[in-house]
């Protein structure tokens, strides 16, 4: 049976890769600069069955990624196969948005407010980020382990799942609760432990009412978990097993977590999976996001099957948590966009894992969206929910010419992104261009998940670098 679907998997790459040739016939055309999509593309059949990604089980250290909602999903294989809820994934993702910005313009300005950074009232309006959660794979936690769908975040650190018995409450999820009472390789940290020490520094609440560690994580939509801060072990694959990986076990978690048991953090912080497995994977890890919920992508651990194509950028560490980047320019059509190189130097940028939509400063969305716009000018436009101002009804047609993107960014590195990148399907009359304006000139620029489906991103640690490559899920 798992032979049957590798061979179909084969076939399917080899068929996927074949229609890549026409790209060459294209430029002879001089149609390089568009995507020629189906309509079909823009809204798969909701009995699809899932194509699972060739490169997650051929990869050592590598796991499946599966959007929340969708076929590959086991979250959502009990109920009925829903389809996302598009304007609350946006809701969700404009409240990740914000507490983004809220964070980091408070480090912008952190010297004016050092009296203001005292009161812990502020902490607790700041909080972490979290959004719409929608990636996730399936990881062992304990002994016997136990396999539980987290989400993984590039914007935390902290890996958490819910714990029995709830003291307080938790939230839905589809699998059983973890029991740490049923695991042989639980142990509570103490509070005398350095880890222990270090979670304010971290951003994390830490309280010692006994001698037991209990952690707190408070989320920018009002979401937290709160808990021991345990040691336990972590499969992550068959041949990839972590003894003693510090987690928080939460006993009272309230929130939007989209029915998985927790999240993995993949920040850049000490507390992050790629920090405490450093001694295995020296903090190199890549994923691709598929390019739909009928697909399947990979979170692959170390530098096994990175491609050779990867262009990378440095990574800027202006904060402890997220991978900062520089994006310095945007090209539609093959036209570099006329955006002063003060607009993004002035915002700065951060790729992100769990932001959807890419955030763009004003100067900078208003020369995308007008560029679009023209070339755009055939389609019929609509309105769309926010944050999207440019969409189109595109009922009754069978193809559409949608306008390349690429992003620049420093270090010479150019990144065309899917056409899956460049829109975001609402319903089958609402498309839209798949960017949003930031609300204030100081606030930093996301480039959002919506945008990296189908690239392999490389995050590179010790190389204080991120690089992409096209066609990462094949
Ligand atoms: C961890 O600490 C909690 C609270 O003190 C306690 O109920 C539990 O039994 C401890 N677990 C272990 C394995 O020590
Ligand atoms: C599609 O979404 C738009 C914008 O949110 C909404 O106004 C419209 O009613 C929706 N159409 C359908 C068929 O659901
Ligand atoms: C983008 O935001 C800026 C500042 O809030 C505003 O002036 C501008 O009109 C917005 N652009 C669009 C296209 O909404």
């Amino acid at each position: 049976m798992k032979n049957m679907l590798n061979i179909i998997t084969i076939i399917l790459c080899a068929w996927l890769s074949w229609g890549r040739t026409d790209g060459a016939q294209k430029r002879e055309s001089g149609e390089v600069s568009f995507h020629k999509i189906q309509a079909s593309s823009l809204f798969p059949s909701s009995s699809a069955p899932c194509v699972f990604s060739p490169r997650a089980s051929n990869t050592k250290s590598s796991l499946q990624v599966v959007h929340r909602h969708g076929p590959c999903s086991s979250l959502s294989s009990k109920k009925a196969k829903t389809s996302p809820d598009h304007e609350e994934i946006l809701r969700l993702d404009q409240a990740r948005v914000n507490s983004i910005h809220s964070k980091l313009s408070k480090k912008l300005t952190a010297r004016d407010r050092v009296s203001q950074s005292q009161s812990t009232d502020l902490q607790a309006r700041d909080g972490l980020t979290i959004g719409s959660a929608n990636y996730i794979v399936t990881v062992g936690i304990g002994t016997p382990k136990r396999d539980l769908s987290l989400a993984f975040d590039t914007g935390s650190d902290l890996t958490w799942t819910q714990c029995q018995p709830c003291l307080k409450k938790c939230y839905q999820q589809e699998e059983p609760v973890f029991n740490p009472s049923s695991s042989s390789s639980y142990a509570n940290v103490s509070c005398t432990s350095p880890v222990c020490e270090s979670l304010t520094s971290q951003g994390l609440n830490r309280q010692c009412p006994a001698s037991n560690c209990f952690y707190g994580a408070r989320y920018g939509d009002g979401s937290f978990t709160q808990g021991f801060l345990a040691k336990e072990k972590f499969t992550l694959t068959s041949s990839d097993v972590f003894d003693g990986v510090n987690f928080g076990c939460g006993v009272n978690n309230q929130g939007y977590f989209s029915g998985a048991a927790g999240l993995l953090g993949l920040g850049r912080g000490e507390l992050s999976l790629p920090s405490q497995t450093a001694s295995k994977y020296n903090k190199v890890f890549s994923y691709c996001l598929p390019s739909s919920p009928e697909h399947t992508g990979h979170l692959t651990f170390g530098s096994a099957g990175l491609s050779n194509s990867v262009k990378y950028t440095p990574i800027t560490t202006a904060t402890p948590t997220f991978y900062g980047v520089d994006i310095v320019g945007i090209s539609v059509g093959d036209k570099a966009l006329v955006i002063p190189s003060t607009v993004f130097s002035t915002s700065r940028s951060i790729i992100d894992s769990g932001t959807v939509i890419t955030r763009l400063p004003p100067q900078a969305y208003d020369a995308l969206r007008t560029a679009f716009k023209e070339k755009m000018s055939n389609y019929k436009t609509t309105s769309g929910p926010p944050p999207f101002d440019t969409c189109y009804d595109f009922t009754g047609l069978e193809t559409m010419n949608i306008p390349k993107v690429s992003f620049s960014f420093k270090g010479g590195t150019v990144v065309e992104l899917d056409s899956r990148g460049v829109l975001y399907t609402v319903n089958m009359s609402t498309t839209c261009l798949a960017f949003a304006n930031n609300t204030g000139l100081g606030n930093v620029a996301i480039f959002g998940n919506a945008q990296q489906r189908t690239m392999q991103v490389v995050y590179d640690g010790p190389g204080g670098r991120v690089g992409f490559a096209p066609n990462g899920c094949m």
